[in-house]
C-alpha cells in the first residue's frame, strides 16, 4: 500500500494526543500509538507526507524492542491489528503496520538522552560552557567528535511548542528521585551502547538518542518510540568526519531543499516537490533496511 496517511480518523475511539508524527488514542485503558506519514522539519509539519514513513518507524521500533528483550521489559502488547480490541478492526487499513497497542505506564517526566558524540544541543552547550548537563568534557572537542565515553544528558519534557531543557543529574534526581535517576541513567547508557555497537556493524553511527521509560505495576519499562530517526541522530559511518556537521540520515534532503526556498520557517511551509519526497522516502528505507538486515 503506497497511500500516504497524514492523519488518522478513528470515529468512536478517543484520541488523547497528537504529536508532530503520531496520533495517540486511549482504548480500554491502553494506549494506541499510530505513526502517520507526517514529516516535520524545523519543527514545522510539512503539507505532504512521506510514503511508508509511519510504517517504517513503527517497524524499526518493534525491531529495537525485540533487540532489547533480554535487557528490559517494554510497553508493547501487540502490533497486529487482528489481536487488538475488535472495535479497531474496521480501521485495519489505517492501522496495520504502523500502530502499536501499548500498556499505559506512568512516564518518568524526563527525557533520557544518551550521547556518544557531541552534536545538536550538546555541542551548543559545550561550546558555551565546556560541559554538557553539568558534565565537564575534555577541552578542544570538535563538532560531532566522538566522546571518550557516552554520557547521560537528561532533559526536561517541555510543554508543546517549547524546547526541552538540558538538566544535570542532580536536577533529574530531584524530579524522579535519586534511585530512579540512577536506574534510568544506567539503562539509557547500556541500551545506547548495545544499539550503537550493533548499528556500527551496519555502517551507521548512532550519535545520540532519547529513550522514555515509565513505571508499570511498579516496574521500570521501556516506552514510546525506540531508536528511530525521529528520536535519534543516525549518521553514515562512511561519510563521518569530525569537525563538520554530519548529514542526518533522514531529513537532510528536506532541510537542504527548504533552506533554498524563500521561507521564514513558520507555517505554512512550501510544498515539497515529488523528487524531494521520493528521495526522502528512499533514505528512510535505506537506514531501516541497513539496521534490520538479518
Ligand atoms: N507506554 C506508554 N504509556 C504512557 N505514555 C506513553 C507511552 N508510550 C509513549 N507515551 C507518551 O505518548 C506521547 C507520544 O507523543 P508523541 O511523541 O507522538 O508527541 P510529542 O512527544 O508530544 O511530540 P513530538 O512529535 O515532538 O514527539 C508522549 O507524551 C509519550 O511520553
Ligand atoms: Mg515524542
Amino acid at each position: 500500500m503506497n497511500d500516504v496517511l497524514l492523519e488518522t480518523h478513528l470515529p468512536g475511539i478517543r484520541r488523547i494526543h497528537q504529536g508532530k508524527v503520531r496520533d495517540i488514542y486511549e482504548i480500554e485503558g491502553k494506549l494506541l500509538l499510530v505513526a502517520t506519514d507526517r514529516l516535520s522539519a524545523f519543527d514545522v509539519i510539512m503539507s505532504r507526507g512521506i510514503p511508508g514513513k509511519g510504517e517504517m518507524l513503527t517497524q524499526l521500533t518493534l525491531f529495537w524492542l525485540r533487540f532489547f528483550e533480554s535487557d528490559i521489559e517494554n510497553h508493547l502488547i501487540t502490533a497486529d491489528v487482528e489481536r487488538m480490541p475488535a472495535v479497531l478492526h474496521p480501521f485495519r487499513r489505517q492501522l496495520q503496520g504502523r500502530s502499536m497497542l501499548c500498556r499505559k505506564a506512568s512516564i518518568f517526566p524526563i527525557e533520557c538522552v544518551a550521547r556518544g558524540y557531541i552534536a545538536g544541543s550538546g555541542w551548543k552547550e559545550y561550546r558555551q560552557t565546556g560541559a554538557v548537563c553539568g558534565q565537564l568534557l575534555p577541552a578542544g572537542l570538535r563538532q560531532a567528535e566522538k566522546l571518550p565515553q557516552a554520557i547521560f544528558t537528561p532533559a526536561t519534557k517541555a510543554p508543546k511548542g517549547q524546547h526541552d531543557e538540558n538538566i544535570d543529574f542532580e536536577r533529574a534526581a530531584a524530579i524522579v528521585g535519586r534511585d530512579h535517576a540512577a536506574r534510568l541513567r544506567d539503562l539509557t547508557l547500556r541500551l545506547y551502547a548495545k544499539a550503537n555497537a550493533y548499528a556500527n556493524s551496519r555502517g551507521i553511527i548512532i550519535a545520540d538518542t532519547k529513550f522514555e521509560f515509565g513505571l508499570y505495576e511498579g516496574r521500570v519499562i521501556l516506552c514510546d518510540e525506540v531508536l528511530t530517526p525521529d528520536s535519534s541522530r543516525f549518521w553514515d559511518s562512511a561519510r563521518y568526519r569530525p569537525g563538520t556537521s554530519p548529514e542526518s540520515y533522514d531529513k537532510q534532503i528536506v532541510r537542504d531543499w527548504l533552506e533554498q526556498q524563500p521561507w521564514n520557517k513558520t507555517p505554512p511551509p512550501p510544498e515539497l516537490p515529488d523528487d524531494i519526497v521520493n528521495r526522502t522516502a528512499a533514505r528512510y528505507r535505506e537506514v531501516i533496511e541497513l539496521l534490520r538486515k538479518p
